[in-house]
């Protein structure tokens, strides 16, 4: 393979050095071109063909289908591990030892309160907030309680715990988000049960009552947060990396990440993958007609769920979930049409031209948001779960960004609007 790539400008000749990745993945190496270049910039909106950065967390081959953590198959993490083993395996680039992950757990564990006072930020909001702005503000109002997680230079001990505390708090601020909502009381977190479990307990017990969890719901619920866990530079990941590129702390790289993934092309797709089977279903359910309408360019509706700008063939995670979609619905009795015009929906695309020239495959979204509705988590709050699932991602892709030392991310653009003109008085315009 060349180790350079030519470029001929102006009459020109330049050369630009190409680096290659640990799975052949190859890049021509630009961050020399404009001052080599006497000005010239890159264009591509969208970074559709452009890398950010060189990262050794998740390896995902669009063609291939697949998706690795630290080089393991997703699919063996997903029926393996637990999530807090994943979240550690993640951020600290190793599987844990027995002892370290009982550490990881134990020091999650102690962090899971929320400081006392945040409970005055909820009842601020209305009953109908949608969940993912209040977990966005109360993400980064914790470094308002945590003064110390302010500088991200200031160690790796001060690091460490911020990470734990986020890791520990964001269920129960999630869970605390939805209660408030129902405007039913708190549940606080307990010691004695773990990570998924303690999250469920959090969002469905009631003080009143004698409250359990059933297990094939916490293993569902483990699968999914793994499923969620990175995704390497996807758009909220990117927006993580970039406010963190300015030294901005944790909390508030995080909880820009939350927003960017609220978008309805980006995770708030689970959300809409369920609105939109909803809409089908009480439309009579005439799959045909909806593909019809994905295909039509004068037609704004997007089939949810479809579609990827890496996966050009499937994307694994939903032919996993998939597969647990009839499992989990089968152990809880639960019987849901959705599931059903899903699967039509899904057979009719996947057999139809316009999807299959453009590559068009279920993604992460189109079968999770079957899984959550089984499972009794509300609509608003599907993209709370992959908020859940996505952190450790984030906080190992903002780790590896500052321990790299990488720069300040800003890039260049082409200017097209008005040369220099001058000001005329307001009375002459
Ligand atoms: C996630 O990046 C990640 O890794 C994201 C994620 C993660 O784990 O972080 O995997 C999570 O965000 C999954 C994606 C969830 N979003 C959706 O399901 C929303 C529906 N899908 C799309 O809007 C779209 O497919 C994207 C946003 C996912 C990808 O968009 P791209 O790569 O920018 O592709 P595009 O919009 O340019 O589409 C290419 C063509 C277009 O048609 P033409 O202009 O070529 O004629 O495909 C069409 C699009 O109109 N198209 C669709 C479609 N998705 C793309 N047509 C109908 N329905 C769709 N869903």
């Amino acid at each position: 393979m060349s180790e350079i790539a030519k470029l001929e400008l102006d009459g020109n000749s330049y050369e630009l050095p190409i680096i290659e990745g640990t799975e052949n993945e190859k890049g021509i190496d630009i961050s020399k071109l404009r001052g080599g270049t006497g000005g010239y910039i890159t264009l591509d909106p969208g970074f559709k063909n452009t890398g950010s950065t060189k990262s050794a967390i998740t390896f995902l081959d669009g063609e291939k289908g697949i998706l690795r953590y630290r080089g393991y198959p997703i699919e063996q993490l997903a029926d393996k591990a637990s999530f807090l083993e994943v979240s550690y395996l993640l951020i600290e680039g190793e599987l844990p030892t027995q002892q370290q992950l009982t550490e990881f757990k134990e020091s999650i564990t102690k962090h899971t309160l929320v400081h006392e006072d945040m409970k005055q930020f909820f009842e601020a909001y209305p009953a109908k907030a949608h969940p993912m702005g209040v977990v966005a503000s109360m993400v980064c109002s914790l470094s308002t309680f945590y003064p110390e997680s302010l500088d991200p230079n200031r160690g790796e001990v001060a690091v460490d715990l911020t990470i734990h505390r986020l890791i520990a708090k964001l269920p129960t601020l999630a869970a605390w988000s939805h209660k408030n909502a129902m405007r039913h009381p708190f549940m606080y977190p307990k010691n004695d049960l773990g990570y998924c479990e303690n999250f469920l307990h959090m969002m469905f017990a009631m003080p009143t009552e004698n409250n359990t969890v059933d297990p094939v719901v916490v293993s569902a619920l483990n699968k999914l947060l793994i499923l969620h866990a990175d995704h390497e530079q996807n758009c909220s990941t990117s927006t993580v990396r970039v406010v963190g590129s300015s030294h901005a702390n944790l909390y508030a790289s995080i909880s820009a990440g939350i927003s960017a993934l609220w978008g309805p092309l980006h995770g708030g797709a689970n959300q809409a993958v369920i609105e939109m089977l909803q809409q089908i279903y009480n439309d009579g359910g005439d799959v045909d007609k909806w593909v019809a309408k994905a295909k039509d360019k004068n037609d704004p509706f997007r089939l949810m769920g479809f579609g990827h700008r890496v996966y050009k063939n499937f994307d694994p995670r939903a032919t996993i979930i998939k597969k647990s979609c009839d499992d989990v619905l089968a152990k809880l009795g639960v019987n849901d049409p959705m599931l059903e015009i899903a699967k039509k929906l899904e057979k009719v695309a996947l057999e139809d031209d316009y999807f299959k020239s453009r590559n068009l495959y279920p993604n992460v979204d189109f079968y999770s948001g079957i899984i959550y509705k089984a499972i009794g988590i509300p609509t608003e709050m599907f993209t709370v779960m992959f908020v859940l699932g996505r952190l450790p991602g984030w906080i190992a892709q903002w780790k590896e960004m500052r321990e790299n030392n990488e720069p300040i991310g800003r890039p260049r653009q082409i200017y097209t609007g008005e040369n220099a003109r001058d000001y005329v008085n307001i009375a002459n315009r």
